[in-house]
């Protein structure tokens, strides 16, 4: 029977406060779940900011934030059913050129964060007899991009950790995906437009026309777009996929 009522069960997102994992949040909340938002952007401390959504400071490259963000979920609705690794950052720069400590920056949030998240939500997903864990990828996880060597380099790394984890927890009954998505109109992309135009001597508008000219279905994507799919994959609906790598990019990325 089609299902895609949440109530009563959790959703941690981080990275949610802004962008792509707001729009997840927006539709967890609408389907009935319980979510928690863990982000670096938050208030110091964990606040109820509603019946059913709890705000929690993270910094998910901090094992001590991981623990606390799922202790959090814990504490307060009693489980996590779904993880959703949404944070990431990205930054622009020819790879020759990039300094250590961008690499740093970029793998820690995009690649480590992945690691110690999921690593602090499988104890309390394997008590409670399964879960699901969504990983938000990209199109650069399968692709190469350039002026964007770190970041590329970590998505590969999240498409990899997604089928390791996938095999490890299948006999658990945790089900672990990643979403790729292309082109998504966020601070995150507005950003990397401008960045990208400064290096190439070009206007942002123009790399807008040009990323626009690469997507079968002409448009960019909206955060909404790819809240779908997560939400789809969170469902019962998606409960014989396991360690797939699923594009929402208008037909940018076809493999
Ligand atoms: N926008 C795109 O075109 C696009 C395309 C493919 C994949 N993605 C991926 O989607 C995800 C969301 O991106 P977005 O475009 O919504 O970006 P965004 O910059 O709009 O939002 C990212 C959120 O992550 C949070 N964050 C950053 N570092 C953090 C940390 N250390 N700990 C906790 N939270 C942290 C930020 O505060 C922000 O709220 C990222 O993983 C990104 O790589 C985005």
């Amino acid at each position: 029977m089609l299902n895609l009522d949440f109530s009563g069960k959790t959703a941690v997102i981080t990275g949610g406060l802004n962008g792509i994992g707001e729009a997840i949040g927006a539709l967890f909340l609408e389907a009935g779940a319980n979510v928690v938002i863990g982000d670096i952007l938050c208030p110091p401390g964990a606040r109820a900011v509603g019946a059913r959504l709890v705000h929690i400071r993270t910094d998910v490259t901090r094992r001590g934030h991981a623990e606390a963000l799922i202790a959090c979920a814990v504490a307060h609705f009693g489980a996590v059913d779904v993880l959703v690794n949404n944070s990431g950052v990205s930054a622009m720069g020819r790879l020759e050129s990039v300094t250590e400590s961008e690499w740093d920056r970029v793998m820690a949030v995009n690649a480590k964060g992945v690691y110690l998240i999921s690593q602090a939500a499988i104890g309390s997903m394997k008590r409670q007899g399964g879960g699901r864990i969504i990983n938000i990828a990209s199109q650069a996880g399968k692709n190469g991009y350039r002026l964007m060597g770190q970041y590329v380099a970590s998505k590969h790394a999240v498409l990899g950790l997604t089928k390791v984890l996938a095999i490890e927890l299948a006999r658990d009954n945790i089900l672990v995906n990643a979403v790729c998505p292309g082109i998504v109109e966020t601070a995150m992309k507005r950003r990397e437009r401008e960045e990208g135009a400064l290096l190439r001597g070009l206007a942002a508008a123009d790399i807008l026309a040009e990323d626009c000219a690469q997507i079968p279905l002409g448009r960019t994507a909206l955060p909404a777009d790819v809240a779908n799919v997560v939400v789809f994959l969170a469902s019962p609906l998606a409960s014989y996929m396991t360690g797939q790598a699923i594009n929402v990019t208008g037909g940018m990325t076809m493999h």
